[in-house]
């Protein structure tokens, strides 16, 4: 495919610098824009990127802008089709990913804004804590269709159980299929019953307590990174996850993953950022699939819509 377009990247710290350097690494988009408030920070890591072009085989030209307290440098993510957003602070060694929320709000504000001013056609793709909250939030702020809205979080948790999964059984990650709906914390739904390994059910192997200690893990899958890390929290695979979506908005793939998307209906609930499995296309959402769920798993994830459209209603105000 040739290389076309350009994609922003709202943040440059480990979270966005890692998935700026995923998305020039694809070699199909003509632009990746790296922005950051901590002046000269995007260019210095932009540069640097750019000079690993030759060696890693890519043309892909990364822009570096810091912007300002008004908006200035913003004009760099003009025409993006899609504009990631991982601007925002990360966890300490002990906080919950909704301790952030009034922080991040405050930022999540002046980026969406801004993200709205200069790039009013693109899709945008949250990453910022609390994630179903934040997307809410950007959502709001931008007036953007819901379905050009979305988060991430879905694929990274989805990626952790896999990995937990495969680790356990001692087999290739590529024999593993799981998943994980609700929200991207205390309400996350690992969902067991779609989970296989080459073809067989995971009860079929594992037991019952095998299963849960692995789902909590999953659950905890951030917070465990956050305490080895101590300063920061994950971005390896994170923005992994986040640059595969961008990618299947770019390519218009129609895969299929599990996103934070806009329930309208589905499974019954309406009206809340909820994690789900969506067809993901150049319009953002195409169109939010109903997983077949076992009744416990139901009930989960309705516990999960409710728990996030509760803080959703709120977020309005911060
Ligand atoms: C995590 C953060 C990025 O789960 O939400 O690692």
């Amino acid at each position: 495919m040739a290389r076309s377009g350009k994609v922003s990247v709202i943040g440059a710290g480990f979270y966005g610098s890692t998935t700026a350097l995923r998305l020039a690494e694809y070699d199909i988009f003509e632009t990746v824009v790296l922005t950051d408030v901590i002046e000269g920070k995007p260019e210095g890591i932009a540069l640097d990127i750019n000079q690993s072009r030759w060696v890693e085989g890519y043309e892909t030209k990364m822009v570096g802008q810091t912007t300002g307290p008004n908006g200035d440098g913003y004009e760099a993510i003009a025409g993006s089709e899609i504009v990631v957003i991982t601007a925002g602070l990360p966890r300490k060694p002990g906080m919950s990913r909704m301790d952030l929320i009034e922080t991040n709000a405050k930022i999540m504000r002046q980026v969406a804004e801004n993200v709205a001013k200069y790039a009013p056609d693109c899709v945008v793709i949250n990453v910022a804590n609390p994630l179903d909250e934040m997307t809410a939030l950007a959502q709001i702020v931008t007036g953007f269709p819901h379905h050009r809205v979305i988060g991430q979080a879905g694929m990274l948790d989805t990626a952790r159980f896999t990995h937990f999964v495969a680790e356990k059984l001692d087999v290739p990650v590529a024999s593993v299929t799981t998943l994980t709906l609700g929200s991207h914390g205390d309400t996350m739904v690992p969902v067991a019953s779609a989970c296989v390994v080459d073809g067989k059910p995971l009860g079929d192997i594992l037991s019952q307590d095998e299963i849960t200690e692995l789902v909590e893990r999953t659950r905890n899958g951030g917070a465990e990174i956050v305490g080895l890390l101590k300063t920061g929290s994950a971005y390896y695979a994170p923005s992994a996850a986040a640059a595969r979506m961008a990618r299947a908005v770019h390519e218009d793939s129609g895969a299929v993953m599990p996103v934070c998307a806009w329930v309208d209906g589905e499974y019954g609930l309406s009206g809340a950022y909820l994690g789900v499995e969506a067809e993901i296309g150049k319009e953002g959402i195409k169109k939010v699939l109903e997983t077949p769920l076992t009744e416990a798993e139901r009930a989960l994830l309705g516990e999960a819509y409710e728990a996030v459209k509760a803080k959703q209603a709120d977020v309005k105000d911060l």
